[in-house]
């Protein structure tokens, strides 16, 4: 370990950002080894500024995140907090024992636990910018790596998908353990968003549908195939430009998704809504049960019905978000 000697007053602030993310075909057969499709969601993102506190002691770290109400030293929060753990784990990853005296301030506009990648996109913020502030910004592979060691703190077995799509901030095709595959967008299409607003931890969903799997394996194998399949297909179709095709693939991966008991009332309705408001297909997005669903809009003019109507049946917020734009 060394211990890096830096001119504490010549310090600049460091800032980083990292957006949202939606699944759009394959999530929970993913942590099975099928392939998943996601994208970025730049309109909503999380950001970290470090700057260095010219008055403090080597090694103290406060931390602020307004939206979870937290002002606290780093060390007084429990090991294993997520926010302690990427901080510690950044300074593994430099192999440097004590950080100069900072302040670390985290903000996000993506709402928490409902299936866009908020944790994520936090770890990642924060890698960057106190890997920077550290004179050592890690590489894009490391970050990844880092913030998925942290996405086992919220749900326990990460297939590791939301961690890649936010590092590298592009469209992916994911397949658990393999390299990413980059995904051609062959012509843009258009995503409504609508939240639920009922939080839902990822941990909780994925937990019983392995309790249900290991109950039954060739039932839910069976269903994971299809997922498998529709993924492929939706991967054909987005690389070839036929977007409207995207509509029925994902109804028929959210008729799947139910079958797995990750959708709630609160997502069908809001799926409901969204078709009979002219959307092509839609379904949950993320871990389920509460959380965020996706529409496709038959153009992007007609994103703002669908939004809309998603209000007026319950969602507490929506957002558009134009893949390949
Ligand atoms: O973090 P969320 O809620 O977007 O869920 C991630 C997707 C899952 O497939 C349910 C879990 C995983 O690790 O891939």
């Amino acid at each position: 370990m060394t211990k890096i000697l830096v001119k504490k007053e010549t310090m600049p602030a460091f800032t980083a950002s990292a957006p949202g993310k939606i699944i759009l075909f394959g999530e929970h057969a993913v942590v099975y080894g099928r392939p998943a499709i996601a994208v970025p969601v730049t309109q909503v993102r999380a950001r970290a500024v470090v700057k260095a506190n010219p008055r403090g002691r080597s090694g103290e770290l406060r931390i602020q995140a307004a939206e979870i109400d937290l002002d606290a030293p780093l060390d007084s929060l429990s090991k294993q907090h997520p926010l302690r753990r990427t901080v510690q784990e950044t300074l593994n990853a430099l192999s440097v024992s004590i950080a100069p005296a900072c302040m670390l301030r985290i903000s996000s506009t993506i709402p928490i636990a409902s299936g866009l990648g908020s944790g994520a996109a936090v770890s990642i913020a924060v890698v960057r910018a106190f890997s920077a502030f550290l004179g050592y910004p890690l590489p894009d592979e490391r970050v990844s790596a880092i913030a998925y060691e942290i996405e086992k703190l919220y749900h326990g077995t990460p297939s590791g998908i939301d961690n890649t799509v936010i590092t590298y901030a592009r469209p992916v095709f994911f397949v658990r353990g393999q390299p990413i595959e980059r995904i051609k967008i062959g012509a843009p299409f258009t995503i409504v968003i609508g939240d639920t607003g009922i939080p839902s931890p990822t941990a909780a969903a994925v937990g019983d549908l392995r309790q249900a799997w290991q109950a039954s394996p060739r039932h839910y194998e069976r269903l994971f195939d299809a997922v498998g399949h529709l993924t492929l297909a939706a991967r054909r179709a987005i690389e070839a430009g036929r977007t409207r095709e995207l509509g029925p693939l994902m109804d028929e991966n959210q008729t799947l998704l139910a079958e797995m008991d990750v959708s709630s009332p609160q997502l069908e309705d809001l799926m409901r809504a969204a078709r009979a408001a002219g959307a092509l297909g839609a379904k949950l997005s993320g871990g389920g049960r509460g959380g965020n669903m996706i529409a496709l809009a038959p153009e992007a003019g007609s994103a703002e019905k669908i939004s809309l109507a998603l209000q007026d049946a319950g969602a507490v917020h929506t957002l558009v978000t134009t893949v390949g734009e």
